[in-house]
């Protein structure tokens, strides 16, 4: 019997303007798992703490994905799956990313690493569509790859990583409510004026450029969502008020991570993280609504085994 424990991070999608394109992932924050081979064919969820997930395998975003894996490996034992779950689902953070991209990371290795990245974010992709009824890779992906990744095109799936800057940090502001990805692009529009849509991709093309150019200004002026956050914002409580805080104390930019409820910041500098994460704590503190808040910096390996 072989087994490994892994850290799978929590990661940030959209990165305001990359709406299911862009995401970068997180180091401070993450869940825990534990997978192991065993005699008995097929995906067997055995533990699952820190939160209500379904056991059965098909039920479950990181037992979809393993099957997913297992379904074209074929491989002729099973695996075990144990699960400490530190990110709660439907905070905007990557949970049921971190779940789906963790088992089949985890069984990769146990199976001596047959897969690229490439394709462990297509079998990863298999839970995200359990969890949001959605195609979407902009939080598998950077779980995956580490680091920035543009998701090039699903079908069929391409994945580019892009460079991160050396000083970039993210502080992370968790408001604890939970919003469904589900519900919350249900409520977008199906079409978009011409002209959001013009200065959306100036956004994408330049804030990739100043990740290739360590051109922090540049990725300050790319920072803006004019398509998604215009109607989610609506469902975070004092979305404006976090935003106004960061960016007057020196954030580069400031955003929804995901769907929501979770606002990131992303900073030049830890020193800067650590000052915007006071100030959005202290004005947070106001407000009566419970919160948990991250300072992290930018992992740029993704999983890790622990
Ligand atoms: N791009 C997806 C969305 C990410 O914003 O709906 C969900 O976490």
């Amino acid at each position: 019997m072989k087994a490994l424990k892994i850290f799978s991070p929590a990661t940030v999608a959209n990165v305001s303007c990359g709406f299911d394109v862009l995401g970068f992932c997180l180091d401070a924050i993450g869940d825990e798992m534990v997978i192991r081979t065993t005699e008995k064919k097929g995906i067997h969820l055995t533990k699952i703490e820190g939160c209500e997930l379904p056991f059965e395998a098909d039920k479950n975003v990181a037992g979809v994905s393993a099957l997913a894996l297992i379904e074209d490996a074929d491989p002729d034992f099973g695996f075990e799956i144990e699960i400490y779950k530190k990110i709660k689902p439907g905070s905007g953070i990557g949970s049921s990313s971190a779940s789906a991209a963790g088992s089949v990371f985890a069984i990769n290795e146990l199976l001596g690493k047959p897969y690229s990245k490439t394709e462990l974010t297509r079998f990863a992709m298999k839970g995200e569509v359990l969890a949001s009824q959605s195609e979407h890779a902009d939080n598998v992906a950077p779980a995956i790859f580490g680091g920035f990744t543009l998701v090039k095109s699903v079908n069929p799936l391409e994945v580019l990583q892009l460079p991160t800057p050396k000083d970039l940090y993210a502080v992370i502001i968790h408001p604890q409510i939970e919003i469904k990805t589900a519900e919350a692009r249900a409520i977008l529009p199906k079409d978009i004026r011409l002209k959001d849509a013009i200065t959306q991709w100036s956004n994408v093309g330049s804030l990739v450029h100043a990740l290739h150019t360590n051109n922090y200004n540049l990725l300050s002026k790319s920072l803006t969502d004019v398509i998604v956050e215009p109607h989610r914002s609506k469902l975070i409580p004092h979305f404006e008020k976090v935003r106004e805080t960061a960016l007057l104390h020196g954030a580069l930019g400031c955003g929804i991570s995901g769907s929501g409820p979770s606002i990131f910041s992303l900073c030049h500098g830890k020193e800067v993280a650590q000052q915007v994460a006071m100030q959005i704590k202290y004005v947070y503190s106001t407000t009566g609504i419970p919160f948990e808040i991250y300072t992290s910096e930018i992992n740029t390996k993704g999983i890790k085994i622990i």
